[in-house]
């Protein structure tokens, strides 16, 4: 039976009654899909017990981004979570979270930098802020975040460690339409014909991956077939990055061994579209 909290005092009344069992936690903003139905369901094969938080953050939201039209339901959410296994939904209000007084946030500060930090300023201090509050308060033993946040799964990965808050934090790939379109709560705005546009870019990523794997080191011509995907349809680039898997440093050249990741970001229309590929050169 999947129980719904709002309260960090019922969540506590939660954990409490776990008694020693494992915990695994997943946070997200809600607007669930199969991307969240697969972190539940890794979080269910690492742990006893699943939880599940549901909150649309404001504070990793940029003045002119859409916290207001974020989709929601919170319905077929429940659905989605007791169908993979879900024991509890934490479903806190704005206030509840940040009450009045509130003045901590939590700043990583070399992985946040470039990428979606450099496009989105103060996104990633919103993020480590709200999923180190979550993780102070139910004190997950796992905790599941999907690759196709690639940076943010860096990030939290770097508070976790930073500030020994002893969870296990686990990436989980990507879940992809069958036309290979990342799964994101994000890709109900899109028109028919973004939606299908929209393969471009992990099509794109994926003719990088293959680039690699044929043996292509020199990071110019990996961007290059990345950027050549998107030369048809309103698309507008934000960034094509070749970076090293862990740090997210740039690149200019692949080293054989050394894992790495090409990172895209770019509009379609309206929508911004994330998307990223390892490269294991
Ligand atoms: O990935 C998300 O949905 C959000 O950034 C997260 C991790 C739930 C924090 O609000």
């Amino acid at each position: 039976m999947l129980q719904t909290v709002t309260t960090p005092a019922e969540v506590r009344a939660f954990t409490a009654g776990l008694s020693g069992k494992r915990l695994a936690l997943v946070p997200t903003m809600g607007f669930l899909h199969a991307g969240h139905q697969a972190l539940i369901a890794e979080g269910a094969r690492r742990a006893d017990a699943v939880a599940v938080s549901i909150f649309v953050n404001p504070t990793q939201f940029g003045p002119t981004e859409d916290l207001a039209r974020y989709p929601k339901d919170l319905d077929g959410d429940l659905r989605k979570c007791a169908e993979a296994g879900a024991v509890l939904v934490y479903a806190p209000q704005v206030a509840t979270v940040y009450p009045p007084g509130f003045q901590t946030s939590v700043d990583v500060e070399r992985v946040s930098k470039g990428l979606d930090g450099a496009s989105r300023p103060g996104h990633f201090r919103g993020v480590a802020t709200v999923v180190t509050k979550l993780l102070a308060l139910f004190r997950p033993h796992v905790a599941l975040f999907g690759e196709k946040d690639y940076q943010q799964l860096q990030v939290i990965g770097a508070l976790a460690r930073d500030l020994e808050l002893g969870v296990e934090i686990v990436g989980v790939p990507t879940v992809r339409d069958e036309d290979g379109l990342a799964m994101s709560s994000r890709n109900t705005y899109l028109s028919p014909q973004e939606r299908a546009q929209a393969p471009m870019l992990s099509g794109g990523l994926m003719a990088a991956e293959a680039l690699v794997q044929a043996g292509e080191l020199d990071v110019g011509q990996i961007k290059k077939i990345i950027r050549h995907a998107l030369r048809e349809g309103p698309w507008k680039e934000d960034f094509v990055e070749v970076v090293d898997a862990v740090t997210l440093e740039p690149l200019a050249q692949l080293t054989p061994g050394r894992p790495a990741r090409a990172l895209a970001a770019a509009f379609l229309g309206k929508t911004r579209l994330i998307d990223n590929v390892a490269l294991e050169p």
